[in-house]
């Protein structure tokens, strides 16, 4: 509780006019430039004051120059898994790329080829199919079901579903938008399944320092040395440290032939260097940012309660499984009988800008996605506004 007390979270910082996407996009979003931002997953916080501190050291010396990744990042990242994780990783796995969506696109084209088939659990985090599509990878969306404890895998249905195309499995976890924490006997089915089908698996974990207590994050290559042989672990400080916009994430991946593979496509994309500014960030953040981190991870539990507590009054015509992990809420609002289009506009009539649950895939068809990451007065107002809106 000391550590809650010694950073503020609960005062709004403008943040208009700083090429924010969650601000300065709302008119081309929205078509209202003044609706209360609940959307894009960046927190309305500062960033830890580690960070702060460090990145003003460092802009303090003016030359800006190209810039090496020390042997530092992938000690202090290797460090920042056990720790959090109890994940040991050797340094020499790790690889440094410029976010973790550059990183994806660099691991879909190194271990598949065009034509080949991905598959992707869905709803889920749109550039998680996207990015495959683009690339010209066929798609296999394995829908989750949907369980009394929230969305779960439906692995005697996927198993019908891939075909021997199938490459490679993107898996998020903890999962964003349902927010769950995937259990261990979870984990280890979908393994068996990847190792059944002989997939490779990118799974990214990029919300997995933000996880409630109650259910701790499993890396999925943290299982067995098999599993490890054929996952490719996507993680960044960006999300937990709010520190997106400095492009800076890295790849996890204990076989010496897919770090071969993978090393080989980064290098012919020249996206090997680091952002110095998020390198500087990364190493603040892992090796001073605990206190922060778990002054925030008891705030956002705060938010949620608030936000469960104020929308329970809607059910059962929105209802909500309180998320095990991240800052965002994922509304089942399909007892409003409303359709989307219909939904989006009530609630940005209402001043409000949630991301539409059609925008993580066909399956959220009657969802709305609420990032609670805000001081909690707005937050207040935000909810109040909603139940308004919703009632
Ligand atoms: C699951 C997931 N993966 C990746 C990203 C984006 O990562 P980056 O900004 O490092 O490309 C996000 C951002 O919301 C996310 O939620």
């Amino acid at each position: 509780m000391g550590a809650a007390l010694s950073f503020d979270f609960d005062n709004p910082i403008d943040r208009s006019y700083t090429h924010s996407v969650k601000y300065d996009l709302r008119q081309a979003r929205f078509g209202r430039a003044e609706v209360l931002p609940l959307w894009v997953a960046d927190m309305d916080f500062a960033a830890p004051p580690c960070v702060e501190s460090a990145l003003a050291a460092r802009a303090a010396h003016p030359i800006y120059g190209y810039t090496v990744t020390p042997p530092a990042a992938a000690a202090a990242i290797a460090a920042w898994q056990q720790r959090r994780h109890g994940w040991a990783v050797a340094p020499e796995w790790v690889r440094v790329g410029p976010g973790l969506l550059p990183l994806l696109a660099v691991s879909i084209e190194a271990f598949s080829r065009p034509g080949e088939a991905v598959a992707v659990p869905t709803p889920v985090y749109n550039p998680l199919f996207e990015c495959p599509e683009r690339l010209g990878r066929r798609v296999i969306r394995l829908p989750l079901r949907l369980g009394p404890t929230g969305p779960e895998f439906d692995l005697d249905a996927w198993a019908e579903a891939l075909t021997p195309e199938t490459r490679l499995l993107i898996l998020c976890s903890p999962h964003n938008p349902c927010g769950r924490v995937w259990r261990h006997d979870e984990l280890e089915r979908l393994g068996a399944l990847c190792l059944r089908h002989d997939l490779l698996i990118v799974s990214d974990e990029i919300h997995a320092d933000l996880v409630y207590p109650g259910q701790p994050h499993l890396p999925l290559a943290s299982l067995s040395a098999e599993l490890a042989a054929r996952t490719v672990t996507l993680n960044s400080p960006g999300k937990t440290f709010n520190i997106a916009g400095l492009n800076t994430a890295y790849a996890i991946v204990p076989d010496p032939a897919l770090r071969e593979r993978l090393h080989a496509a980064l290098q012919a994309h020249y996206l090997e260097g680091p952002n110095l500014m998020g390198l500087t960030a990364l190493l603040a953040a892992y090796g001073e940012g605990e206190a922060w981190l778990a002054a925030l991870m008891a705030y956002l539990a705060d938010n949620l309660d608030l936000a469960l507590a104020t929308l329970a009054p809607l059910a059962p015509r929105v209802v909500c499984a309180r998320p095990q992990a991240t800052h965002l809420l994922w509304l089942d609002c399909r007892g409003l009988g409303l359709p989307d289009a219909q939904l989006h506009r009530r609630l940005i009539d209402a001043g409000l800008g949630l991301s539409p649950g059609t925008q993580f895939g066909p399956e959220g068809s009657g969802f709305m996605r609420l990032n609670f990451a805000l001081p909690r007065a707005r937050l207040r107002e935000a909810l109040d506004r909603l139940v308004a809106a919703l009632a």
